[in-house]
């Protein structure tokens, strides 16, 4: 159930915004429409998180010298809730998001809520703003998890406070194509990741740093940059926002993940809907001469859902993909995970959540 386990603030009786009844559920992009409440928690000194509740959304206070502002401590996480036809709200795996954000905490040097912390925080802040999941058919409530070190910290260490938060926005597509193919450059200039480095978590620093390239990309008309390997410049990675996946008769494969790409939980989820489907998925290193090769290009993250690719420039070449329609596989898969999520079809995998 959506009833939350943990003690907090009593939320019922406050008036919900005046903006709600403006909301233009047809036409939702992925912008940010502020909502009611978030969720605040902290950790103490002795590394527990305790005593997160609701609060207003707005504004933070936070030292100058915090870990995050000025070290780049911190992380986030990305997950949505659907609403039902009967009208009820569905999770999809936030306890995957919790694990993530465990093992990237691990690697930030931060202390990280329990998974059980971090569901029933993400249960009671949709449910406080439960008016802003959008109706059926009309797009997601998206949830921002973040955990930054908010400590004031000056010579480089981790800092000495954690503050773990989570925000929400109701969203719709993410690209400005809708659900229409993206145009994709490879980029061989910039990299995103390199081994040993942090490409396989969701750290704040990993996107900051991919904004200079899907700019010039976005510039010349491309919807995003796809980057590859840093070693070998030849192995396909990830987009600025998403996994990639190629499909070439009945095999699909999608890049092994070897600590430079970030773990997606769409990706995971692909791959066993893909799976049960009688697909064979591979996970393996894949070139860019398999990917300008392949039936069918899409890719998958939480916010893109599967977004089918209608072409790839790469050295000035531009190969088409699926005569610029969806490909059949990109939708076959499209429709059985987005059924699963919006609980149009049975959950016998156990990933949703009331
Ligand atoms: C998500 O898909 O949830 C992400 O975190 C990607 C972000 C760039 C929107």
């Amino acid at each position: 159930s959506l009833l939350p386990t943990t003690r907090c603030e009593a939320v019922e009786g406050r008036t919900i915004r005046v903006d709600l009844a403006d909301t233009d559920w047809d036409n939702l992009g992925f912008g940010l429409v502020p909502t009611d409440y978030m969720y605040v928690m902290k950790c103490t000194q002795n590394g527990t998180f305790t005593e997160g509740k609701l609060q207003p959304y707005g504004p933070v206070e936070l030292s100058p010298s915090s870990g995050v502002l000025n070290y780049g401590q911190g992380l986030f996480e990305g997950l949505k809730a659907y609403r039902k036809e009967d009208g009820s709200i569905l999770l999809f795996r936030p306890e995957e998001n919790a694990l993530r954000m465990k093992s990237g905490a691990e690697r930030m040097c931060m202390p990280s809520p329990t998974v059980e912390q971090f569901v029933d925080a993400v249960k009671l802040t949709v449910l406080a703003n439960k008016h802003w999941v959008p109706p059926v058919g009309k797009g997601s409530l998206y949830i921002r998890p973040l955990l930054i070190g908010s400590g004031p910290i000056l010579g480089l260490a981790p800092a000495p406070e954690y503050t773990f938060l989570i925000f929400v926005s109701p969203v719709g597509n993410y690209f400005k194509e809708g659900l229409a193919p993206i145009n994709l450059i490879v980029e061989t200039d910039f990299h995103r990741a390199t081994p040993g480095g942090t490409g396989g978590v969701k750290t704040i620093g990993n996107y900051a740093s991919v904004l200079k390239a899907q700019a010039i990309a976005k510039a010349k008309g491309y919807s995003d940059v796809l980057y590859l390997d840093s070693v070998h410049k030849k192995y396909v990675e990830e987009v600025s926002s998403c996994n990639i996946f190629i499909v070439k008769g009945n095999v699909i494969s999608t890049p092994e993940l070897l600590g430079t790409i970030l773990p997606g939980i769409t990706r995971k989820s692909i791959i066993q809907v893909a799976r049960n489907q009688g697909y064979q998925v591979d996970e393996r290193l894949v070139s860019v001469d398999d990917l300008l090769d392949a039936d069918e290009v899409f890719c998958t993250g939480t916010a893109v859902v599967l977004s089918p690719v209608g072409s790839i420039t790469y050295h000035g070449k531009r190969v088409e993909y699926g005569h610029r329609g969806v490909g059949v596989v990109s939708q076959k898969l499209y429709c059985a995970l987005t059924d699963l999520q919006k609980g149009i079809t049975e959950d016998n995998m156990g990933w949703t959540m009331e």
